[in-house]
């Protein structure tokens, strides 16, 4: 028997949970030469902005051991170009999209809302409220929760009700409960967990900054760990909120501790990479490791390592989890 894998996102109905992350599958053109981009769950485009932009000078990637920095700053054909070019391609392939927002200002997290409203086929809005690389460098709106909130109304307020509005958030916080919290009662209907850390290394040789802006955002299986912990503690807080479980989800098996943990959508990213069919593989993986487990349908595991839930079945227990994987 085939597992179940379909989950929702708002009012569309997900083949699968596994979404390719904002920023590494640009608008999908690319990862299409690779992959069948309309039997993932959806496309999460690159974050877009109001106008067209360039980005930061380079270099702008350094690979660290187990992590990627990059300082590309948003660079991106802005939401004209987006929407007469880049979204009736997506929708032509049958795939699902996910607008991924990001702005200077509040104003223009509004305008770009307001600019969505009127496209169909868009499956939801993702807020980036944590690029780590604009103008206003290590200061993302996600790192406060008045900030955050304030972005999210704009959102919320300017677009459809039918569309969900995930916000995506930054775990250089010291109380991501408290961001998520802020973002949640000012409208979000869901939340993205994680964005990239912000980091930074040093070229020994030339004894200067490996990238031209100095920082960056560290991404890539290094930082998996913190999006478990973030994921666990906001689903603990919020259990009914739908998270996109993000960060360093390179196997099927990483894909599956993030849904343990409370995600009901993954973000495959960074991986993509290296490996353009990332996605595709993840989904293959991660339905055999549920088969494996004599798991029927995918949403029975979302948020099954919380503890306390007396419904919870044998196979859901740490040490059968353990003995078959
Ligand atoms: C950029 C934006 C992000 O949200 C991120 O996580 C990494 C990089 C950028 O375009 O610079």
């Amino acid at each position: 028997m085939p597992v179940d894998m379909r989950v929702r996102l708002g009012q569309v109905d997900l083949p699968n949970p596994v979404l390719a992350a904002a920023g590494c599958a640009g608008a999908g053109r690319e990862l299409a030469q690779f992959t069948d981009i309309s039997r993932i769950g959806a496309v999460v485009s690159k974050s877009i902005m109001t106008e067209p932009w360039t980005g930061n000078p380079a270099p702008r990637l350094a690979e660290t051991p187990s992590g990627l920095l990059n300082s590309v700053g948003l660079q991106g054909p802005g939401i004209d170009a987006f929407l007469q070019r880049d979204l009736p391609w997506l929708l032509s392939r049958g795939t699902r999209v996910v607008v991924s927002i990001a702005g200077q200002t509040v104003r223009e997290y509004g305008v770009l809302a307001s600019r969505l409203a009127d496209a169909s086929g868009v499956s939801a809005v993702e807020i980036n409220l944590s690029c780590p690389n604009a103008e206003d460098a290590g200061r993302p709106f996600a790192l406060d929760p008045g900030t955050a909130g304030t972005v999210v109304a704009a959102v919320r307020g300017s677009l459809r009700y039918d569309i969900p509005v995930f916000a995506k958030l930054s775990p250089d916080v010291t109380d991501i409960v408290a961001v998520a919290g802020a973002c949640v009662a000012s409208g979000a209907d869901g939340l993205s967990l994680i964005n990239v850390l912000l980091g930074m290394a040093i070229d020994p040789g030339t004894m200067r900054p490996a990238l031209a802006g100095a920082y960056g955002g560290l991404s890539g299986p290094a930082i998996r760990p913190v999006a478990v912990r973030c994921v666990w503690q906001v689903r603990e807080a919020f259990p009914d909120v739908p998270i996109i479980g993000t960060g360093g989800v390179h196997t099927g098996r990483d894909a599956l501790e993030l849904l343990l943990a409370g995600a009901s959508m993954i973000g495959v990213g960074t991986a993509l990479i290296h490996d353009p069919s990332a996605c595709s593989r993840v989904l293959r993986e991660l339905e055999e490791d549920l088969a494996a487990i004599g798991v029927d349908r995918v949403a029975d595991i979302i948020g099954r390592a919380h503890g306390g839930n007396p419904q919870s079945p044998p196979w859901a227990r740490p040490a059968d989890l353990t003995g078959k994987m």
